[in-house]
Order: C-alpha cells, then sequence, then structure tokens
C-alpha cells in the first residue's frame, strides 16, 4: 500500500532532497573518510565495527526526537573506534532537512508500518525488537541480549525489579562498552556483563557463572548477530534457547541467500571482511520464507510466533531477510 502525501510533506520531502543534492559531494567525502577511520580503528583496537550501524540508527532516531535513547547519545560521543564529529557532519541533510521542514526520511521512521524494503532493515528492527519487549517482557525474569554490541536497551530494562539482565558478546567489544559506558557517566550496575564467543564458547555456562538461572523463563534478543556466525553456531544456540522453561522467547533476524545474488553485496562484503567480521550464514530464500523459518524453529525445539519479510517476495523477487520472534514450545 502506499501512502499518501499532504501537500506540506511533499513539500518538505522536495526540500530535504534539495538538500540532499546540495549537500551530496561533501557527503560523500566525509562517509568515505568516516567508513575508512571507522575501518582502521575497529581493527586496531579488535571491536566490532558493524555495531556502530544500528547504533547509528538508533542515534539518528534518537536526534529526530522519535525514539529517545540518551544512553546511546551519550555512549556513541565517546567510543573511540569511529569519529563522532564525521558522524555528525554525515548526518548534516538529514539533521537539517528535518529541522527546517520536519521531514523525516521513511528509512528512519519510528515506529516503522508497512513491509519494510532491505534499505530499511535497521530501523525496522528498533520497531519490531521494541514492540516484543513490550509484548513479551511481562512472561519472563530474564533478559539476556546476544551479541549486544552497542545497543543499550538493557541501560534501561535494568531498573526494572522483575527482571535481571546480561549481555553476552566478544571480550574486547564488550570491555571496552563497559568502559565508555563508565566514562560517559551511564550508569550499568544493574547489567551483567558476560564474555563469549557463539564460535567457541559454551555461552549458557558463562551465564550460569554469572549468575543466570536457566530455570527462570528467559527473553533472548539476538539482533544483528546470526548472519556473522557458522550454522553450527547458530543451531547450537537455538538449540541451547530450546532447553529453557515455557515462556522464553528469542526474538532475531536473519538474512537469506537472496543476498549473494545480489551485485551491492561485493561491496558490503568487501567492508566486513575489512573489518573481520564476515557474513557466513544464510537461511534459504525459496518462498515463503516464513514457512521455511517456521520448519527451521521446530526442529531447534522452538515455536515460530511472529515474522516480518524484509522486501515482498513474489515468484521472481525473494526475500533478503527478516525478523523473526520464536517461542519455546
Ligand atoms: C551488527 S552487531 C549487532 C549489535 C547489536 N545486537 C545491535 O543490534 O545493535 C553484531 C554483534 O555481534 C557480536 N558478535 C559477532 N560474532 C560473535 C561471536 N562469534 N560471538 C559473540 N558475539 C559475536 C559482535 O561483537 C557485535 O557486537
Amino acid at each position: 500500500m502506499h501512502e499518501r502525501l499532504t501537500t506540506a510533506e511533499l513539500l518538505a520531502a522536495l526540500l530535504s532532497a534539495l538538500l540532499w543534492i546540495v549537500f551530496f559531494p561533501v557527503w560523500l567525502v566525509v562517509q568515505m573518510l568516516y567508513m575508512a577511520h571507522l575501518i582502521f580503528a575497529s581493527r586496531k583496537l579488535g571491536v566490532s565495527a558493524t555495531a556502530l550501524s544500528p547504533m547509528t540508527m538508533r542515534w539518528l532516531q534518537h536526534q529526530l526526537g522519535l525514539r529517545r535513547d540518551e544512553a546511546c547519545a551519550k555512549l556513541i560521543k565517546v567510543l573511540p573506534n569511529h569519529c563522532y564529529a564525521g558522524l555528525h557532519a554525515a548526518a548534516i541533510p538529514v539533521l537539517l532537512g528535518h529541522r527546517l521542514t520536519g521531514f523525516v526520511p521513511k528509512k528512519l521512521r519510528y515506529p516503522y508500518e508497512g513491509i519494510p524494503p532491505p534499505g530499511h532493515s535497521s530501523s525496522v528492527r528498533a520497531t519490531f525488537v521494541d514492540a516484543a519487549i513490550e509484548r513479551y517482557l511481562p512472561g519472563v525474569e530474564q533478559f539476556v541480549e546476544l551479541g549486544a554490541g552497542y545497543d543499550t536497551r538493557t541501560v534501561q530494562l535494568q531498573h526494572n525489579q522483575r527482571i535481571s539482565c546480561f549481555e553476552v558478546d566478544l571480550a574486547k567489544t564488550q570491555q571496552m562498552k563497559r568502559e565508555r559506558l563508565h566514562q560517559c557517566g551511564v550508569d550499568a550496575s544493574g547489567i551483567k556483563f558476560v564474555p563469549a564467543n557463539f564460535l567457541t564458547d559454551n555461552w549458557l555456562d558463562n551465564l550460569a557463572k554469572a549468575g543466570f538461572d536457566p530455570r527462570k523463563p528467559t527473553f533472548f534478543l539476538w539482533e544483528g548477530v546470526t548472519y556473522y556466525l557458522s550454522r553450527e553456531a547458530m543451531e547450537k544456540t537455538f538449540r541451547t534457547i530450546a532447553t529453557m522453561p515455557p515462556g522464553s522467547v528469542v526474538v532475531f533476524d536473519y538474512g537469506t541467500d537472496a543476498n549473494l545474488k545480489d551485485p551491492l553485496c561485493h561491496l558490503s562484503k568487501a567492508v566486513l571482511k575489512a573489518v573481520r567480521e564476515p557474513q557466513t550464514f544464510w537461511i534459504s530464500s525459496e518462498p515463503p520464507v516464513k514457512k521455511n523459518l517456521a520448519a527451521l524453529m521446530d526442529t531447534y525445539g522452538l515455536s515460530l510466533s511472529e515474522h516480518l519479510n524484509y522486501g515482498r517476495e513474489t515468484k521472481r523477487k525473494r526475500a533478503f531477510g527478516g525478523l523473526a520472534a520464536a517461542v519455546v514450545k
């Protein structure tokens, strides 16, 4: 369904497009320098570069007053693997366009409505995940963010007296996040940070050592991670989650093998290789993906409860990925 724009919205969109045209050459240079520095600095520090991409989306949504995330706004200023001034400069066309006209590009909207094309995956992720947290949190006692990156959801959730919060990530990325949260004055004292590598470690053992109770229903958030893992690690993680008590849920996103045929994929592949975070795991894009995913979840002992494709699936066009929630049977 195409949404109808009012005349004011159309004018705002046109003015914003004009700003983009004016700023584009400068934006391109800034963006390239920003990315080059991000790749270089992340490699040098041995921390995640890709985690900055969804964080930037949440930061922009915060800057535009769509989704408040003070902790994100503070943390992003002090992360040492990117240049905050560069990020701000690259965001000028969007921020200025919004200030002058109130226009919000669809890519950034929150809450996101409708079926998102693949390019809108980051902003729809925020909408899908926030809604899932609201829906499933009343039924759980623990919240575990697997591959948490620089997400700051637990900063708020830690104040929920009923919920114990845990974050799992690779040691260096997690250590840097903890240090920088402390540096920018964000209280994370109620969050248990658990280092683990999904490819080589038993992350559940590490969680248990930090006070996680496998007998309590748990919300697992696994956002922006599955495609970086091997099939074996991905399957092991789903099967481990399936051993949790009923009421437990995992919310995750995934990519499909349609990405491999996309010409733009070569560019992103090169960037991801450069930051040593190559994407390796893909779900079959054979339509309908929802059916494949439901069958896959079933084999792991989970039941698919929600699903959203990136892009419309037709006989000729395949979905590039999507978002899902699966509950323990
Ligand atoms: C694209 S980021 C997503 C971060 C966060 N979930 C978000 O959506 O903002 C991927 C995250 O997964 C983590 N990760 C990737 N491979 C991992 C592995 N083998 N074990 C543990 N964490 C991993 C990275 O360190 C990074 O923080």
